[in-house]
């Protein structure tokens, strides 16, 4: 595991950045598994910054997203899908079609879990997993649990989370309160792990994730069993 103590929130965004960068350079058609919240919105804003000065070229990439609320569509302004469209996907090259973002409204949501988990094994599995982390300790929207899940699998939030993403709702009763989520196994078994956290609130949880016990109460300390784990954070 690599710590790496960031300046600021644009210092952290940069070297999060150029590690994904670097990782495109190296291998044009990585898959990179993505993340949304407000941590990771730093990053993409450079790496945008450098696509447009054409250090980057994501014509073969594929991305593979962590997670989506049930229930609401890709034009939902909260869906993860436009998310990553607005603050992403369409300031680069990288084509639609490789995009993946698991669906909040198929229709058999039990199968929607199978199909994620099977794309991603199809695609070879992911090279670079980036990771926002949840005061709760949560990894995309795997909530602490007596047990780690494994594969992507359909959630209830909880309380802790909801009311932290109420801040993107116009009231808390639309925050959705389910959401289908990579499980701990697709994410362990990312080649490699980018974890960042940003502000003074998530320093308690880093050091609990980091060098606590393993425990599914904080599904992020299981990264500490990871090979290739960096976690950038800015605790200023
Ligand atoms: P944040 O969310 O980046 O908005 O703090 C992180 C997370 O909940 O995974």
């Amino acid at each position: 595991m690599k710590v790496i103590h960031a300046t600021s929130y644009s210092d952290l965004s940069r070297k999060a950045a150029n590690i994904i960068s670097a990782q495109v350079i190296l291998k044009p058609h990585s898959v990179l598994g993505l993340a949304t919240g407000s941590t990771p919105i730093g990053t993409y804003k450079q790496i945008i910054e450098w696509y447009n000065k054409g250090d980057i070229d994501f014509s073969s990439t594929i991305t593979v997203n962590l997670d989506e609320y049930v229930g609401l569509a890709p034009t939902n302004e909260q869906s993860y899908r436009y998310f990553m469209n607005e603050n992403l996907f369409r300031h680069i090259n990288i084509p639609l079609e490789n995009t993946h973002v698991p669906s909040g409204l198929a229709e058999d949501m039990e199968a929607e879990c199978v199909n994620y988990d099977a794309l991603i094994t199809n695609l070879g599995g992911i090279d670079l997993q980036l990771l926002g982390i949840g005061h709760n300790g949560h990894i995309g929207f795997n909530e602490p649990n007596n047990a780690f899940e494994k594969t992507t699998h359909i959630v209830s939030l909880g309380e802790s989370t909801i009311q932290a993403n109420a801040r993107f709702f116009d009231d808390i009763k639309e925050v959705p309160n389910k959401a289908i989520t990579m499980g701990i196994k697709s994410i362990m078994q990312a080649k490699k792990i980018l974890l960042i956290a940003n502000g003074p609130d998530k320093k308690d949880i880093i050091e609990k994730a980091l060098y606590g016990p393993v425990t599914p109460s904080v599904p992020a300390s299981i990264l500490q069993l990871h090979p290739d784990l960096t976690v950038i954070c800015c605790f200023e």
